[in-house]
């Protein structure tokens, strides 16, 4: 028989994904910024280029300050030595503003005008609640800038801020009022550039090529790019996702790293074996940096476009020599170039002035992190593919066997009936819901994987009534657009649509879903999408969507509306009741309000355990705190020891799963002998242990936006030591975990910040803050210290999940700073419904100061009726610091004496160094009470 030349390059295309030689990061595969064309023309503006001046400034009825943006003319250019562009048309500038010193400046065509077409705004990103926010401007001053012979107009922020519009030349900045320092400032180096749409005219040549593809590019050139500047920075971060360092490196001018030369790219895409040390854009994107400066603080900026976006970071003295440059040139600042394909400028300006201020500001625009259920804090065992129900229940009785706790098994792609989502294969698992069951009855949750390639199989339900209904993105030609990705021949729903997404939502119920049940939750991956033939492994550009849209102008947006789809979904199967939870690949802003993510495919190499963190630690500062890497890697197989320290730092992640590609050797928690056995379990236990305390910060992320972990310097800001750590990092405000990263580490270098000491978590052992010390490298744990002053909640039992450990009681571990104080606190709630929303919480406040422990209500006062109650108690209280040594403590209201004595520091280390312990105090962890130490 002859085979087809489609399927014979089908065939091949298997093999060569299927090979894990070549999973190899290819370059080739993917554009650099020279092969984009509107990358390479926007890298290649000098500063000054801008030509631009704001006229007819004036307040909008809707308290708007508003402007045009017009080239000069032979007239208005004064110096005459800027080029004319003759034929652009003006552009709209507004600027509003909103509580909390939030600057929103937006700039397009005009519609009046007549463009070709509208441009794509994101919608479904900013939340309605920030947008009654909005300030009247009702007043405006003017004000000479410099030397300037025009005007600028002055708005004031909320807060101790104004913004600044000057007209000529333009540009848009912060300053803090009175003293005039800037904060933030777009186009201060004039390399503000909007490409206006126009009709194409003869000769005109818009086509595009890359490899084998052509992008008809019908609307032609239209990017947008512009500078901006981050005052009194000594770094900036943010950006994600690049497998780099926390502190961005420079992509341009002077002190460019080897590697670094690209600008940091945001385009969602699917790469398989990526490097760590690089700008190159990974499976998710957040157009938000934030900076920060021992000598002001932080600020932030945020570009909402969901085209594909280039960003260089410039080096210091990049523009040496250059005299267009319109700011004091003494000033300390880092300028950033951003570059869009496409889109409109929408960009916020955030003040802080504190890095918490700004990702609170940030969050107030994009929402924030969702309150997870409580198993999903806990650990999550995965693998491309647990094989079949046999090898489900072999592996959850092992971890049982091997007294290894874990609330959650995955199944990857090949659970389905050949790759069709929402199905079985009825021969591995022909009894789904009896395993979910199983599983259930010991407080264990399943995830399935759920992607969305569609196969194009008419007998497939969701095809055929995604195909009859029209619901598939389409081609440049319009017909249903068809790629090639696990199942096949694939198309993909349009997302973008929300009658679409409600559809989708639907196909969760359980009775749609036939097979799921209440404990099992979903993975969403592929969803940048992924599309193996299509260029740089994704969706043409030119493929169009719901009213229209280019697939260029949203890209980066598609994977948060599959993610919004889905988790929507979960809500709705469960009639609302329910916490969702959905793990996606690709994420936009906004994410954090659907779910969590993880950072895709990484390598068992110890480069790769080491770039985990400030990955993480990035997603946490753009308001993704929910975040996790593949403990273990993904591809390859890891050294035991490798394993072993990437559990000790994974049970510090907020997301915590093992997962492995199919070709990789099993590595389930006993399969390394019995010694690493043990060392996985003691990681996997401490992670249950501080589960109180994680719950606790992820609903503090849930209230303010702040990050479940943190860089060092976001809890001490003003310690330069700390601008360029990202190898520890803070869980909460209490906690420092320091990673080791090289095989058989002797020691471990670990800078301890603040004026106060640490206490190691192993030890009790106190260190100096302030300093750097160096300490053994011990097989059991990564050096991990709780801070001077805090209390953290624990929960000391060891059961089989956490779904098991609702009534146990809670340990309280009180670490002493030179004042003898401490302060912590503890949230907790049903762990699984919405009826938090109606104020069914405990939320506690402990302190301790002039000897005496006091627990109070930190709840505010009147929220909601509807109450959470329990009967947990307190069974020991660990007292680090307190000297000399009480002998007995009394309990107020009941007026009980109990006795201190000397313990261990963890139940399960009874031979490790004793600490004084109020044993059984017995009071209740939800009611108000004192400890008076005697
Ligand atoms: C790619 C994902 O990143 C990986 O985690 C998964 O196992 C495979 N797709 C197969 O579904």
């Amino acid at each position: 028989m002859k085979k087809s030349p489609n399927l014979i390059f089908h065939i091949l295309f298997l093999l060569l994904l299927i090979s894990p030689s070549v999973f190899s990061w290819k370059k080739d595969e993917f554009r650099n910024c020279n092969q984009t064309p509107f990358c390479k023309r926007a890298r290649s503006r000098k500063p000054g280029a801008c030509n631009l001046i704001a006229t007819e400034v004036s307040i909008s009825d809707d308290g708007d300050l508003i402007a045009k943006l017009i080239p000069k003319t032979q007239e208005n250019n004064e110096s005459q030595d800027a080029p004319v562009e003759v034929d652009s048309k003006p552009l709209l500038l507004t600027v509003s503003v909103y509580q909390d010193g939030i600057l929103r400046l937006k700039i397009d065509e005009e519609q009046s005008l007549n463009p070709p077409k509208k441009r794509f705004e994101v919608p479904d990103v900013i939340l309605d609640e920030f947008l009654s926010k909005k300030l009247y401007l009702q007043w405006l001053s003017e004000e000479k800038i410099d030397n300037d012979l025009g005007f600028s107009s002055v708005v004031y922020l909320d807060g101790d801020y104004e913004g600044v519009l000057r007209h000529d030349p333009f540009e848009v900045f912060v300053r803090e009022r009175g003293n005039g320092k800037r904060v933030l400032s777009i186009n201060s180096n004039g390399l503000f550039d909007f490409e206006q749409l126009r009709e194409k005219k003869e000769g005109d040549d818009w086509e595009e090529r890359f490899r084998s593809h052509t992008d008809t590019t019908p609307y032609g050139p239209q990017s947008i790019s512009f500078d901006v500047s981050f005052f009194g920075a000594d770094i900036v971060s943010g950006i994600p996702e690049h497998a780099t360092s926390l502190a961005l490196k420079p992509t341009s001018g002077p002190g460019v790293e080897d590697g670094f030369s690209e600008p940091y790219r945001l385009f969602n895409l699917d790469v398989f074996e990526y490097i760590d040390e690089s700008p190159f854009g990974l499976y998710g994107s957040i157009p938000f940096m934030i900076s920060h400066g021992k000598a002001r603080g932080s600020s932030g900026f945020f570009w909402l476009n969901a085209a594909e976006m280039q960003i260089d970071v410039f080096g210091t003295g990049w523009n040496a020599g250059q005299d267009k440059i319109m700011m004091p040139v003494d000033e300390k600042r880092i300028d950033t170039l951003w570059m869009s394909e496409a889109g409109v400028v929408d960009a916020f300006f955030f003040v802080g002035p504190g890095p918490k201020d700004v990702i609170r500001q940030y969050t107030s625009v994009t929402g924030r992190p969702a309150m997870p259920q409580l198993f999903s804090t806990a650990y999550h065992q995965c693998r491309w593919n647990y094989r079949d129900e046999e090898d489900v229940f072999d592996v959850d009785s092992k971890f049982d066997e091997h007294d290894i706790p874990y609330d959650v098994l995955w199944l990857d792609i090949d659970h389905t009936d050949g790759r069709r989502y929402f199905t079985w294969d009825k021969v591995l698992f022909p009894n789904p819901e009896e395993m979910q069951n199983k599983l259930a009855a010991k407080g264990r949750h399943m995830v399935t994987i759920v992607d969305p390639h569609i196969k194009r199989d008419d007998n497939y339900y969701i095809h055929k009534e995604a195909s009859d209904n029209g619901y598939y993105i389409k081609d440049a030609s319009n017909r249903d657009f068809d790629g090639w990705c696990w199942s096949g021949s694939s198309s993909y729903t349009d997302m973008v649509n929300p009658h679409i997404r409600s559809w989708w939502a639907d196909k969760f119920s359980y009775g749609n879903y036939v097979g799921s049940t209440p404990s099992l939750y979903v993975w969403n991956d592929m969803n940048e999408p992924s599309v193996f033939n299509g260029p740089e492994l994704t969706m043409p550009r030119d493929a169009l969507h719901f009213g229209g849209i280019e697939h260029r102008e949203l890209h980066n947006v598609y994977g948060y509306y599959f993610h919004m789809a889905t988790s929507n979904g979960l809500v709705k199967r469960g009639n609302g009741k329910d916490r969702p939870f959905v793990l996606s690949r690709a994420f936009f802003p906004g994410t954090q309000r659907y779910g969590a993510v993880w950072t895709g495919d990484n390598t068992a190499e110890w480069e790769h355990l080491r770039v985990s963190v400030p990955m993480l630690l990035t997603l946490g500062l753009t308001g993704i705190s929910f975040s996790g890497a593949d403990v273990g890697g993904f591809f390859g197989n890891p050294e035991p020891d490798l394993l072993v320290r990437w559990y000790q730092l994974g049970a510090y992640y907020p997301f915590f799963r093992a997962h492995a590609h199919q070709d990789t050797k099993r590595r389930e928690p006993w399969l390394f002998g019995e010694r690493n056995t043990e060392l996985i379990r003691e990681a996997i236990h401490t992670r249950y242990m501080f589960l109180p305390y994680f719950y606790t910060l992820f609903r503090e992320a849930n209230m303010t936006g702040t990050p479940v972990i943190r860089p060092l310097w976001m809890e001490f800001p003003a310690e330069e030591e700390t601008f360029s750590n990202d190898e520890a990092f803070m869980v909460g405000n209490s906690l420092l975990v320091q990673g080791v990263y090289t095989q058989r580490a002797k020691h471990v270098s670990v800078y301890l910040p603040g004026e106060q000491s640490w206490y190691d978590l192993r030890s009790g052992a106190a260190y100096k803050g302030g300093k750097r010390h160096k300490f053994e490298a011990l097989e059991d744990s990564v050096p991990a210290f709780q801070r001077a002053g805090t209390i953290i909640p624990r929960k000391d039992r060891f059961r089989r999940s956490s779904t098991q450990m609702g009534t146990d009681p809670y340990t309280l571990v009180i670490a002493l700073n030179s004042s003898k104080e401490a302060e912590g606190e503890l949230y907790i709630d049903d762990g699984k419904s919405f009826e938090f929303e109606n104020g069914a919480y405990i939320h506690r406040h402990f302190k301790f100061s002039n000897g005496k422990l006091t627990s109070s209500n930190a709840a505010p006062s009147g929220a909601g009726g509807n109450k959470f109650s329990t009967d947990c108690t307190v069974e020991r209280i660990i007292l680090l610091g307190l000297s000399p040594a009480p002998k007995s403590a009394l309990i107020e209201p009941a007026n009980q004496k109990v006795g201190i004595e000397m313990g261990p520091l963890t139940i399960r280390h009874g031979n490790s160094p004793s600490f004084l312990t109020i044993r059984k105090p017995k009071v209740r962890i939800e009611d108000d009470w004192t400890i008076k130490i005697l």
